[in-house]
């Protein structure tokens, strides 16, 4: 029995160096931008990741919750796409693998033939998903690959031939942008075969109260979660932010249907960054872009899922509906 971690010789994870750098170049690109932004990547460093895992647990924060309570009352259904053959159960960014883990229990004990396949451009969350879940599942066929998501879909392919069963859940997809949604589907869909299988947790749009509580929420980790991309940058790149300069701002634009984050500059100040070597200039009430969460209808993922080559099967839904893990199938009819 196989259990090993791949690092794909076309991603360059060893090389922190070169990561840091990229790191650099995105937050000068952004801070220099007359509309300043930090991409939303960057929010999950080990600090980061820790605030994320404690936002899962705040009261206000239901999609987590409303996503594990789909896949638990939909399991059965859901292992129905597991087929009798044995196949890659891959999942893009999987986290702390909480919610993998009702899958995949349910899947050992129905005697399923998969391998669980885990890809994560961080070698460090991988390594730590693989400890853990080696200790708890001893019999599951585990691999890992440290890529990106589409040369890790490639190398499988060539790798097995077997059929895909893919997970992209959390409602990840909300950091995209329409657009960027639509590249990144049509994208995994070039990447699959006809047949494969694609479940993708969405949140839904709701009352506004209800939105936008999830992200300003009493405790303030949401604030903190932010916050640490200022203390990120003054960690890795030798940044000056004074972090009680900056607050919190968390808003929902009816238009585009996106939770927007922001960290606002109180006063007026200059932040020097040491490893870009400038100082960038806040004007006061001036705002920082942090993120992006979008929110959907089901009108627009059954469009999403046409529009981009796939079946939309179903959507699972959690009881109150807030939250919808879609199971979209593959449909390419004229491939070889
Ligand atoms: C992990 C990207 C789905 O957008 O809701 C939670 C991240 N940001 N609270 C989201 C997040 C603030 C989360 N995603």
């Amino acid at each position: 029995m196989t259990q090993s971690i791949l690092k794909l010789d076309s991603v360059d994870v060893s090389a922190l160096e070169s990561y840091r750098e990229k790191f650099a170049l995105d937050v000068l690109t952004g801070l220099s931008e007359p509309r300043k932004s930090i991409p939303s990547i960057y929010h999950y460093d080990a600090e980061g990741s820790k605030l994320f895992n404690k936002i899962t647990e705040l009261p206000e924060y239901y999609p987590t919750r409303c996503e594990i309570e789909t896949l638990k009352r939909n399991i059965a259904q859901i292992a129905g796409y597991m087929g009798s053959e044995t196949i890659n159960l891959i999942e893009f960014g999987p986290g702390d693998g909480g919610k993998t883990r009702i899958l995949v229990e349910y899947f050992l004990n129905k005697g399923l033939e998969f391998q669980y396949i885990p890809i994560d451009i961080s070698y460090s969350a991988l390594d730590d998903l693989h400890q853990r879940f080696k200790k708890s599942y001893p019999k599951l066929e585990l691999k890992g690959l440290v890529a990106d998501y589409f040369s890790g879909i490639k190398w499988l392919n060539n790798e097995y031939d077997r059929k895909n069963v893919v997970l992209f859940l959390g409602s990840n997809i909300g950091n995209f942008n329409r657009a960027k949604s639509k590249l990144f589907l049509h994208n995994l869909w070039n990447h699959l075969n006809d047949g494969d299988i694609v479940i993708i947790g969405f949140d839904l749009k709701k009352d506004i109260d209800l939105l936008l509580r999830a992200y300003n929420d009493s405790r303030g980790v949401t604030a903190d979660f932010n916050l640490n991309l200022l203390q990120r940058i003054n960690r890795e790149l030798a940044g000056e932010f004074d972090i009680s300069n900056f607050r919190f701002f968390a808003t929902y634009d009816v238009f585009s249907g996106a939770v927007e984050s922001y960290l606002v500059s109180i006063q007026k100040q200059e932040v020097i960054i040491g490893e870009i070597g400038k100082s960038f200039h806040f004007d006061p009430w001036e705002p920082i872009h942090t993120e992006y969460s979008y929110k959907y209808l089901e009108s627009d993922i059954l469009s999403l899922a046409k529009n981009t080559g796939f079946i939309l099967k179903e959507n699972l839904y959690d009881e109150k509906r807030y939250f919808v893990n879609s199971v979209w199938e593959v449909n390419k009819p004229h491939a070889s």
